[in-house]
């Protein structure tokens, strides 16, 4: 199969490629590096790596000429607070990068896996946890909204020119290599500064609650994504496991050895109380489940801060 990752050599791309290199698949990442970047992958070889923004005209030009059986879509703009301060810019990357991408898709029939969001359904009732696939989209941030546009968009391309997808809905994923600046960054910042022997801080009282999945696990499920027949419909890829950060943090103190005694502030405006996913979908349609516990994780994200 040829496939092709937007968005690459970025943290989730970077665990994905790991992933595809052991198989048969002929890949080509396309990155503009703007918060990956080629030091992220492997440095042998493998694979081809194309430094472009997924924006251009020439994006679409060399997507149609390659000739890609399956597109994975990661590249975007991650930020909800930057997607707050810039909206147009949100949706410069977000809707019209991924309309460059979806129209070249269409021309070379490739089928689209799309790395959507928890973010999609905004804040959800207690009662109704965990989430499912069919609950209501009620987005929150810009972020939110242009993921949930881009879904939209996908089932109107299969409608009107029988583009193929599986839309992922991605709980906070963590591991090495991750940012602390977009989704999900809370244990990239925590370790981070463990590893430097510096504070945690705890917005709130460390009882609010997070579904985290190891980023080695959300590129199983998008493997998996690319060959099922389970197609043109969404999945949660998700632990279906709530952790609060008081847990977080007793964990990250023993996997590091560390005393972590964390500062409390005052809760963040806008920050949900409790989240977990429901991955009974892609566990019967993919085939799927996570694999690595939060201790093995953890243990290998903080082994990776440390060596950085
Ligand atoms: N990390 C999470 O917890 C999480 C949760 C839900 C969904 N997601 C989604 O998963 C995908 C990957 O996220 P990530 O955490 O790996 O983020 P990331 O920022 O590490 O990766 C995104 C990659 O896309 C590239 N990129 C950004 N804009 C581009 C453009 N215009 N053209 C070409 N390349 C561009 C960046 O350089 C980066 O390498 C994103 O679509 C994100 O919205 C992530």
């Amino acid at each position: 199969m040829r496939g092709l990752i937007t968005g690459g050599a970025g943290f989730i791309g970077s665990h994905l490629v790991r992933q595809l290199l052991q198989t048969d698949h002929q890949l080509v990442v396309m990155d503009n590096a703007i918060t990956g970047g080629r030091h992220y992958l492997p440095a042998g070889g493998g694979f081809t790596c194309w430094q472009q923004d997924i924006r251009d005209a020439t994006a679409k030009k060399k997507i149609q000429q390659e000739k890609f059986d399956v597109i994975i879509h990661l590249a975007a703009q991650t930020m909800v607070d930057a997607s707050i301060k810039d909206p147009v810019f949100d949706a410069s990357e977000n809707i019209m990068g991924t309309l460059n991408v979806l129209e070249a898709a269409r021309q070379c029939g490739a089928r689209v896996i799309f790395a959507s969001t928890a973010a999609a359904y905004g804040d959800v009732v207690e009662n109704e946890l965990p989430v499912l696939e069919s609950h209501e989209l009620s987005p929150q941030s810009f972020y939110g909204l242009t993921k949930v546009g881009v879904e939209k968009y996908l089932a109107l391309y299969h409608q009107h020119y029988g583009l193929d997808y599986v839309i992922c809905r991605f709980a906070n994923v963590y591991g090495e290599r991750q940012g602390d600046k977009g989704e999900g960054g809370v244990i990239s910042i925590f370790a981070k500064r463990i590893a430097a022997g510096k504070d945690i801080t705890i917005y709130g009282d460390g009882t609010q609650t997070r579904d985290f999945v190891y980023a080695g696990d959300i590129a199983r499920g998008i493997c998996k994504a690319m060959t099922t027949e389970n197609v043109n419909t969404v999945y949660n890829l998700s632990t279906q496991t709530e952790t609060s950060l008081l847990d977080l943090v007793r964990i990250m103190s023993e996997v590091s050895g560390c005393e972590i005694t964390p500062k409390f502030w005052p809760v963040r405006e806008g920050d949900i109380y409790r989240s977990m996913l429901s991955n009974q979908k892609a566990k019967a349609g993919l085939g799927w489940e996570p694999q690595v516990s939060l201790e093995d994780g953890l243990r290998r994200t903080m082994d990776y801060f440390r060596g950085i």
